[in-house]
């Protein structure tokens, strides 16, 4: 039987200005180097700080490019700017077309489909839900037909923003309103999704690890490559180190592993934000 062995990996949050994580990447490159997925995701913050400093998007391409197996990417907020939501304040970088062509420009797409080993696989750009951007439209329209032909396989969904914290009917709340698909949105996204057989939902964007279930479908949220924020400037969800994901999916099943490179450092964003500015 066929498997399809995928590691994923998020916020690697890539600066030239900030080698400890361009050393966290090197990490997890030879990780991978030596694991040899058949494929590696990541979901979004690519660069440390995209809307603010083009130049982390080119530095964060060139390291994808160097990886040793094939790589797909999704956009953060870091990397296009952040979405609007319904009870929080307006983002200071809001997302916009300029800044996701940007980012189509320099890895190729902002969304994708594929199938491996009876699975079917999609990534989202979570930025542009509840943008009103016309991307917003045209990817629920292009989810709706891609979940159609997936013809009842298991689906893995990757996205950079957990579509909630615990359940769908989850309320939005201020101070967390940055955190999740914002509704409605979301309420859109989750309806989308009863068309299909969603066994995964793997996000990053939180910076912390964690494992749930919901019904039948399990949701991983991937740790940071890079870096972990302190308790003092975000409470604690789940487990707060840097690491990635390892995923085996083969026939009906599949396998997760929470896994650290060798070399990985637990760095502080208290640290970079005084070496960044
Ligand atoms: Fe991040
Ligand atoms: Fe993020």
């Amino acid at each position: 039987m066929t498997e399809f062995r995928l590691t994923q990996i998020s916020d690697t949050h890539l600066a030239r200005r900030l080698p400890k994580l361009t050393a966290n990447f090197e990490a997890i490159s030879d990780h991978i180097d030596a694991r040899r997925p058949d494929l590696v995701v990541n979901t979004g913050d690519l660069a440390f700080d995209a809307p603010t400093a083009p130049d982390d998007l080119a530095f964060a391409r060139s390291l994808h490019e160097a990886l040793p197996v094939p790589c797909r990417c999704l956009p953060g907020n870091h990397d296009i700017g952040d979405n609007p939501t319904e009870h929080g304040p307006l983002p200071q970088k809001p997302v916009n077309e300029t800044a996701r062509e940007s980012f189509i420009a320099a890895f190729g797409c902002d969304r994708w489909r594929f199938d491996a080993a009876g699975w079917c696989f999609i990534g989202l750009n979570s930025l542009v839900m509840n943008s009103g951007l016309a991307s917003e439209a045209e990817q629920f329209d292009w989810l709706a037909s891609e979940l159609a032909a997936a013809s009842g396989k298991p689906v893995a969904l990757f996205l950079h923003k957990p579509v909630f914290l615990n359940t769908p009917a989850d309320p939005e709340l201020a101070a967390s309103a940055i955190r999740f698909v914002p509704p409605p949105a979301r309420r859109r996204l989750i309806a989308a999704l009863q068309a299909a057989d969603i066994r995964l939902i793997a996000s990053g964007h939180v910076h912390q690890r964690r494992d749930f279930t919901f019904g039948h479908t399990r949701h991983i949220w991937a740790p940071s490559a890079g870096f972990i924020i302190s308790d003092a400037r975000q409470d604690r969800v789940g487990i707060k180190e840097t690491g990635l994901v390892e995923y085996r999916f083969q026939g009906d099943g599949f396998e997760v592993r929470h896994v650290r490179a060798p070399g990985q450092i637990d760095v502080d964003l208290d640290e970079l934000l005084g070496a960044a500015s």
